[in-house]
């Protein structure tokens, strides 16, 4: 019996060695978070792009589409803007600068080409959806937006 209790307290030892050796590896875990600066013009202004053709929305103002528009509005921004558009969400509170309140008169004044490339190219710290949204689904988040109405469907 004191052999076994003697073998199991020199093999604790001998992991307690181990533990030692662990102990002075690197923490992998990073103590301090630190925000990233976005580089200047990697993402571009939206101001420099309003020339583009895409002044107006090509799309019928009909309830088919506004729906299009609120699902498209749910796979792209719902994460940041929030279901009630105000920004304060788990992802978009991690920003130093919130997700925009869509509901605010500023932003539903905004003309749609704004909007446009605004979602095309970026902000400083909203993402640049061009390459990931197809034409239709822009022009329809816009008009899905610019209805100012958060529960278009409740189903949803
Ligand atoms: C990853 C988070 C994120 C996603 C996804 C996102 N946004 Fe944003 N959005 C932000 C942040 C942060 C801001 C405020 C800072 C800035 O303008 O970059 C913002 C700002 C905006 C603004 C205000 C622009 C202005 O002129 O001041 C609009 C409009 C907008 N977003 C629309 C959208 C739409 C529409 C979608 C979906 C197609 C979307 N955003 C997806 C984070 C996001």
């Amino acid at each position: 019996m004191i052999k076994i209790t003697s073998l199991i307290l020199i093999s604790l030892l001998l992991m307690g060695c181990e533990y030692g050796r662990m102990y002075d590896q690197p923490n992998p875990r990073p103590t301090k978070i630190v925000q990233q600066t976005v580089p200047k013009n990697i993402v571009q202004s939206t101001k420099e792009h309003t020339e583009r053709e895409m002044k107006v929305n090509p799309y019928q103002l009909t309830e088919e589409n506004i729906k299009f528009g609120q699902k498209t509005y749910r796979a792209f921004c719902h994460h940041c803007h929030g279901a009630d558009w105000k920004g304060h969400t788990h992802v978009g509170d991690g920003f130093p600068v919130p997700p925009t309140n869509l509901n605010l008169q500023q932003i539903q004044t905004k003309p749609d080409s704004d909007f446009y490339s605004h979602i095309y190219f970026g902000g400083k710290y909203s993402p640049a959806l061009g390459t990931n949204m197809s034409d239709e689904e822009i022009w329809k988040v816009i008009m899905y937006i610019k209805t100012g109405k958060t529960k278009t469907i409740d189903s949803l």
